[in-house]
């Protein structure tokens, strides 16, 4: 395969989300998380102007201005030696002690956390929610205050989950199920990344909490646990290209016989902001210009699509945004 690197337009960012600092938190664990940053940081903050303003008071102070006259020697201070070694090592005291308060806080989970579980691909992200028989990509849907408890795999190398402004960042590791939990307290949408090294689209690898009151959580998952539905007009010739062609090696669509496992599901495609990781809106065009050519896009991505017409793709676009 011949990944061109040159022939790729810069994409606009998807503004999905505000930006995701974890130092504007937006639940108690990002909180308690922030405040141990900002307690570290002020402490940090005047042990550097203490030691550099007493670095350049010593400088300027002491400073020997005739170039002829040779210092004294002196051998050492034995009561300031034991001073600077105590003192740094009652604040790495103080501040382990915070952490592991806060790493306490944040890992237990209440008893009423709704399971999903979470498998990082390359490069993409699949979310399982095993109570309710939901599979979706790359945007987790999840009702405000309500606490969720993240399983996470991988099937490949290893990544890492962060919701910068919902918890802290936690490895997905090959063979290996990890925890974490979280809990949005707002609406909204809170953009999440790949944290670790995977690969040659780690820095797309990129997912979307959409936080939402618990009623429309409900709608959605009434209209998710829905198979698609039967294609009609130009979808129709989509829905038989899909079923045809080389998409259902890879991709499962609930209600029709798809049932491929290494792609997205694809069941409610449509009713997905975003595609390709949050790289692009899920848009009729944008759609057109991924099917046309996904590497072009996310170059090195697994896609693999044979070249169709303008017209072929147009009806493949047509039918993915018909699943709602
Ligand atoms: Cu997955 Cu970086």
């Amino acid at each position: 395969m011949v990944i061109s690197l040159m022939a790729v337009t810069p994409l606009p960012p998807v503004a999905v989300a505000e930006p995701p600092s974890p130092l504007n938190p937006a639940s108690e664990g990002a909180r308690e998380i922030a405040n141990l940053y900002w307690v570290t940081f002020w402490i940090a903050l005047v042990i550097f102007l203490l030691v550099e303003g007493l670095l350049l008071y010593t400088v300027i102070r002491f400073r020997q201005k005739d170039p002829k006259v040779i210092p004294p020697k002196i051998h050492g201070s034995t009561p300031l030696e034991i001073a600077w070694t105590i003192a740094p090592a009652v604040v790495l005291l103080i501040i382990f002690v915070l952490m592991v308060r806060t790493m306490n806080a944040a890992a237990r989970p209440p008893d009423n956390a709704m399971p999903i579980r979470v498998i990082g691909h390359q490069w993409w992200w699949e979310f399982q929610y095993p109570e309710l028989g939901i599979v979706t990509g790359n945007e987790l849907y999840v009702p405000v205050g309500q606490p969720i408890i993240a399983e996470l795999a991988s099937d490949n190398v290893i990544h890492s989950f962060w919701i910068p402004r919902l918890a802290g960042k936690i490895d997905v590791v090959p063979g290996q199920t990890n925890t974490m939990w979280f809990q949005a307290d707002m609406p909204g949408n809170y953009r999440g990344q790949c944290a670790e090294l995977c690969g040659l689209q780690h820095a797309n690898m990129n997912f979307m909490v959409v936080a939402v009151p618990p009623d429309q959580f409900e709608l959605w998952v009434r209209r998710q646990q829905q198979p698609a539905v039967t294609a009609s007009g130009e979808a129709a010739e989509g829905e038989q290209l899909f079923l045809n062609g080389q998409c259902i090696t890879c991709h499962t669509i609930a209600g029709i016989q798809a049932f491929g496992g290494l792609g997205p599901n694809l069941t409610h495609f449509g009713s997905r902001q975003t595609i390709a990781g949050l790289m692009l809106r899920n848009t009729p065009e944008n759609l057109v210009r991924w099917l046309s050519d996904p590497q072009a896009v996310k170059p090195g991505n697994k896609m693999v699509i044979e070249r169709l017409s303008r017209d072929e793709v147009e009806a493949l676009a047509q039918y993915l945004s018909s699943l709602h």
